[in-house]
């Protein structure tokens, strides 16, 4: 259900950490994005950041982050600048990530940052006066995705209280997970984690969580807890983040969404993933109303124009 709320003012506002909003600031970010849809799709034009420069710096590889800001950035009639190869940048130098947020400073309107190591966007953020929107920091957080996955759980569930919710695979590092545990919790939803034992959701998270009148449950057992999903939450083994391959190798591929498991689903269940998925959710998964992930990624685009016009100062 989508409410009509009280206008908000997020011009200037870096956009870091979810936990930065609160429940009535995320509703009116996603009744806003849905606003975004038909502009997203091509359907309508607009060009309310016309003369606005974003930079998109992404210090770590990136498909859909990169390319759904650069598209929202173009269908609000804005221009991007930035690179997607840090190698090609002064940093290659020695130059600082200050130093280079200060260039960002003065070359454009609104930075978007991605980046390995944890806390960097926050970082990037006290070098600018424009607003820096933290596209992942290392195993850190990752806001907009987070935003993202509540609207697409929003539009196909309708709401996001009440759904039974599990997470499934890296919950460990899997910064998507991270994000998403807090502000489901700040809906309320049931929760379940589903991990192996060595990639457990991090205490820091569960303890936001019970503060939020939360308690999640606990498994390594899929089967199980599939039974009464609303929405699977899949997420991919995060190889890079590692610190040995032998671990890594222990316990890639130790779930697998296939059709056979989604015999013991509700016909309603939902399957989201942040993406790149690797072998975690078999292809023919695909081809069945549940497989809602490719949607969700294109529903970056109209959340994304959501944020930057809010930041920006853009109005629909
Ligand atoms: N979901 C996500 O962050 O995907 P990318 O790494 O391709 O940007």
């Amino acid at each position: 259900m989508f409410f009509f709320l009280i206008k908000m003012n997020f011009k200037g506002k870096d956009i870091i950490s979810i936990k930065d909003f609160s429940k009535k600031e995320i509703n009116y970010i996603l009744s806003h994005s849905k606003k975004m849809v038909p502009y997203a799709k091509g359907e309508r034009c607009t060009d309310i950041l016309k003369g606005k420069v974003l930079s998109s710096f992404f210090f770590e590889p990136s498909t859909r982050t990169r390319l759904s800001f650069e598209s929202a950035m173009n269908r609000l009639g804005g221009r991007v600048i930035g690179f997607a190869d840090p190698t090609a940048t002064s940093q290659k130098k020695g130059e600082s990530l200050a130093d280079t947020i200060r260039m960002a400073d003065s070359y454009s309107d609104v930075i978007v940052v991605r980046h390995p190591q944890e806390g960097a966007a926050r970082l990037a953020a006290e070098f600018a006066d424009v607003p820096v929107l933290n596209a992942g920091d290392g195993a850190g957080r990752h806001p907009t995705q987070c935003l993202l996955d509540l609207f697409t759980i929003l539009i196909e569930k309708k709401k996001i209280e009440k759904n039974n919710i599990v997470l499934l695979g890296d919950l460990k590092y899997g910064r998507t997970v991270h994000s998403l545990a807090y502000a489901l919790s700040l809906f309320g939803t049931e929760l379940t984690f589903v991990s192996p034992e060595n990639l457990k959701m991090p205490k820091e998270i569960v303890q936001e969580c019970r503060e939020l009148g939360v308690e999640p449950k606990h498994t390594s057992n899929l089967e199980k807890a599939i039974k009464d999903a609303d929405v699977l939450y899949v997420t991919r083994i995060q190889r890079e983040r590692f610190p040995d391959a032998e671990e890594y190798n222990r316990v890639v591929g130790t779930y697998r969404v296939d059709n056979d498991l989604l015999k013991q689903a509700k016909e309603n269940l939902i399957i989201m993933h942040p993406l790149p998925r690797i072998t975690e959710i078999h292809p023919e998964v695909d081809k069945t109303p549940h497989a809602l992930y490719f949607k969700q990624a294109f529903n970056g685009v109209p959340v994304r124009m959501a944020l930057l016009s809010l930041v920006v100062g853009g109005k629909l």
